[in-house]
């Protein structure tokens, strides 16, 4: 999991580092984010060298690729975790506060996992002000990883110490098994990915733009609310380190329909994202082609299986299929009737008219479409947004609600 770890600026910082190893070492990977404070406590190379990442702390900086990375982490966390958490930002959190790096990514942390291990003298988490935030942020279903008693920096004894990193990252794993937060243990799905490519020779073939990102972002959103899945890929650089993410790398569009077909029986959705070559060179020749001269080259295509329509005739009841469409004109219309004539249960379709949508780019902006004809246009988003948005309007218990009337 991809786990952002805030740190505000309390003496309990300095465990900070080890509950950042603690997290690495059970196989997530960790960025941190500080509030100036913080780093009066422990310093940028320390979380930068155990982490493995650089460190979130200023809203303007310069070296920021831009300044909205509060919005970046946000889609690119799983979970997140306050340790130490001071009064100060459960104060802002609880009053919707944001004049920081930490406090403005935290109001935009929404919709998963987050955890906040309060360290702070006795008299002030007994403050009833303090306990009203808390309990008020506990009502939202942020959790409190409760503060033990014992010996404080301060000279006193009683409740106020952060707790242990080893309780914290243990609190973490019990959240992130939660049924609720994992609505999709126990599911399979199968996710195609990228271009294909189609040989003419043994050096040259036929493909297409597409990086793959669509896909290995939605095999991520798949994976992070629980789910095995099945990412059948053609060739990208893409990487990917999640255990839950099965991958298998393909070439061609016959061998991604061999793989696709193999592995349908077995899960109870497929997402088809992957931009596949509807044809293929007739012959393929073993040794590089030479010039052929003046009269020029022809290469006669045939057609490749249609991966997604044979899904939608191999599905069974209690299968989801969710197919993509790149339309240029009657967009809507075209893309309904791919969706009947493939028989598919939602289609989302891509747009190549808005600019930061389509292949390579980070972002995309789509209309996700069911089969009872509602749908649901989103914003210009990151696609890892894109992707939750996809696997939460059409495979969360609650897609049924989603998509009806354009809900946001
Ligand atoms: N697709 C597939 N196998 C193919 C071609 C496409 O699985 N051989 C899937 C894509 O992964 C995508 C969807 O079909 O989910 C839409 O592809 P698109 O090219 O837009 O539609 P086509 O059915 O090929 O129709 P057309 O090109 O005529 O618009």
């Amino acid at each position: 999991m991809r786990i952002i770890v805030g740190i505000t600026g309390g003496i309990a910082a300095y465990k900070a580092p080890q509950l950042v190893r603690l997290l690495v070492k059970a196989g997530h990977e960790v960025r941190c984010v500080a509030t100036p404070h913080a780093l009066e406590f422990v310093t940028r190379l320390t979380l930068e060298t155990v982490s493995g990442n650089s460190l979130y702390c200023d809203l303007f900086a310069q070296t920021n690729n831009h300044t909205t990375e509060h919005i970046s982490l946000k889609d690119w966390g799983d979970a997140m975790i306050v340790a130490p958490a001071t009064a100060n930002i459960i104060g802002k959190m609880a009053s919707g506060i944001g004049d920081d790096a930490l406090s403005t990514l935290l109001l935009s942390f929404s919709r998963k996992p987050l955890l906040m291990a309060p360290a702070m003298n006795t008299q002030m988490w007994e403050c009833p002000a303090v306990q009203r935030n808390v309990a008020y942020l506990v009502s939202t279903g942020i959790e409190m990883v409760e503060p033990g008693t014992g010996d404080l920096a301060c000279g006193t004894t009683g409740k106020g110490r952060m707790a242990e990193p080893e309780e914290i990252v243990q609190a973490l794993a019990r959240r992130l098994s939660r049924a609720a937060d994992m609505p999709l243990r126990g599911k399979r799905v199968l996710v195609t990915a990228g271009p294909t490519y189609e040989r003419i020779d043994s050096v040259r073939f036929i493909g297409n733009y597409s990086t793959g990102k669509m896909g290995f972002a939605l095999a991520e959103a798949l994976a992070a609310r629980g789910a095995e899945v099945e990412l059948v890929a053609g060739p990208t650089a893409l990487k990917t380190d999640n255990a839950a993410i099965h991958r298998t790398d393909v070439e061609s569009a016959r061998e991604m329909y061999a793989e696709a077909t193999r592995l349908f029986p077995g899960c109870t959705a497929a997402i088809l994202s992957a931009a596949v070559a509807d044809y293929r060179p007739e012959h393929t020749a073993d040794h590089k082609l030479k010039k052929q001269g003046d009269e020029g080259m022809t290469l006669h295509l045939v057609q490749n299986p249609d991966i997604l329509a044979t899904l939608g005739s191999m599905k069974q009841e209690g299968q989801t299929l969710i197919g993509f469409a790149l339309e240029t004109d009657n967009e809507q219309a075209n893309a309904q009737r791919k969706l009947e004539r493939k028989n598919l249960d939602y289609i989302v379709l891509n747009s190549l008219r808005d600019a930061g949508a389509g292949f390579g780019v980070d972002t995309n902006l789509v209309t996700i479409m069911s089969r009872n004809g509602d749908s649901y246009t989103s914003p210009l988003m990151s696609k890892r947004e894109v992707a939750d948005e996809i696997v939460r309007r059409c495979l969360l218990p609650e897609s049924a609600t989603l998509l009806a009337n354009n809900e946001v």
